[in-house]
């Protein structure tokens, strides 16, 4: 049996192959390349020593979906194949729905066809809007969101919920993820923007390697110690770890479950920039802006669900993600691109 990771070839869905193949699964990866570089696949692959079975195809091709489960045995599917851009999905809503929920919707209804309704998703704090209390709980309830994007996690949710509700077969597991970083340990595959990053790691590592001046950073009058935005960074390789553990959940015939993966603490924009130097040696210079439209304060998890039910908890301090983002920068100044 094998498990069917959509977008394996993007940021969190590569490291997650690799944890995946070195827990001892087969893994089939589907991905459209929309936002992601082949390349990747060879370098999973030097990795694990473990050949990578791939097909290029869009969640919203039936009939592609419908090859790949006749063809493979697929017993659950970990689905991050979405459109995440926040900016672009204001500019382009209809893309964004038709991607990510026209192609859930595709792919959940392949999977019940084929007797396979497994399913952990990538859902992400955004869905809790601006939180109504901090450390977030699962119970915090969710909020308005501020972008088409984070309302097709939002929707998401509420689908595969009642889809789950309505035949007790389906184990849906819907993963809050925090703010990933870091990179792989080896520096051979990591975060790969297309043009300028809107998150604020990558855009740091680009200022490290010269490709951006400087840093703008959005707002210093915030409700926090230094008036820059908190955040809970999580490490990328720690959150591929959360998706074996909730696939051991899946395996104990979980029903619907709900979990934030997030390590607990909060970081400030200054902190983050302050780590990210210690661990580099290189100063980052930067200015402070006017805030960013949609942006909150403070957002941290409490992760305390996720280490009780699934085992898991985020083995990486913020030093060590910035480290490691580094590394991966460092060697591949331009991504993928040679
Ligand atoms: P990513 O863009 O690197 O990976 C997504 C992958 O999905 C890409 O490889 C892309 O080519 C593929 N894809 C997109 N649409 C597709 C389609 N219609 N058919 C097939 N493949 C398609 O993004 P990521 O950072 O690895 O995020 C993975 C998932 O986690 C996404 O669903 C994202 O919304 C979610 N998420 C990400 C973050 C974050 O900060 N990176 C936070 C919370 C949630
Ligand atoms: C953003 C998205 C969120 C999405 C997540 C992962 C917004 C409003 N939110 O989260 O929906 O799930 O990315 O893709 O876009 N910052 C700077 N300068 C920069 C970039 C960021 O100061 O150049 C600050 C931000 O104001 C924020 C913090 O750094 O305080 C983190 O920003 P970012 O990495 O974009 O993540 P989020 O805004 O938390």
């Amino acid at each position: 049996m094998s498990i069917l990771v959509t977008g394996g070839v993007g940021f969190i869905g590569s490291h997650t192959v690799v944890e995946l193949q070195n827990a001892g699964y087969d893994v089939v990866v589907l991905d459209n390349l929309c936002n992601a570089n082949p390349k990747v696949l060879d370098r999973i692959e030097a990795i694990t020593g473990k050949k990578v079975p791939f097909y290029q195809a869009d969640i919203r091709d039936r009939e592609a979906l419908n090859e790949i489960f006749d063809k493979e045995s697929i017993d659950s599917v970990i689905h991050f194949a979405g459109l995440k851009a926040v900016g672009e999905s204001v500019q382009k809503p209809l893309e964004y729905y038709d991607n990510n929920i026209s192609g859930t919707l595709v792919l959940v209804d392949v999977m019940r066809q084929h007797g396979c309704k497994n399913i952990i998703f990538s859902s992400s704090a955004t869905v809790y809007g601006d939180p109504a209390f901090v450390p977030i709980t699962e119970e915090c309830p969710k909020g308005v969101c501020t972008n088409p994007y984070g309302w097709t996690k939002s929707m998401l949710e509420q689908i595969l919920s009642d889809i789950q509700k309505a035949d007790n077969e389906w184990n849906v597991v819907l993963l809050r993820y925090f703010n990933p970083i870091g990179a792989h340990k080896s520096g051979t595959i990591g975060e790969n923007p297309n043009g300028i990053p809107n998150n604020l790691m990558p855009y740091i590592t680009q200022v490290a390697v010269g490709k951006r001046e400087e840093l703008g950073v959005f707002g210093d009058d915030y409700d926090t110690p230094d008036g820059t935005g908190v955040r809970d960074y999580i490490h990328v390789v720690d959150l591929a770890l959360g998706h074996v553990k909730a696939l051991k959940k899946i395996e104990e015939k979980a029903g619907l479950k709900i979990y934030n993966l997030g390590t607990g603490c909060g970081y400030s924009v200054l902190d983050v920039v302050h780590n990210f130097e210690k661990a580099s040696k290189v100063k980052i210079p930067y200015s402070i802006k006017p805030r960013r439209a949609g942006d909150i304060a403070t957002c941290y998890a409490d992760a305390s669900k996720a280490k009780e039910e699934l085992g898991w908890e985020a083995q990486y301090g913020i030093l060590e993600m910035c480290e490691d983002s580094w590394r991966w920068q460092k060697n591949n100044p331009n991504g993928y691109d040679d």
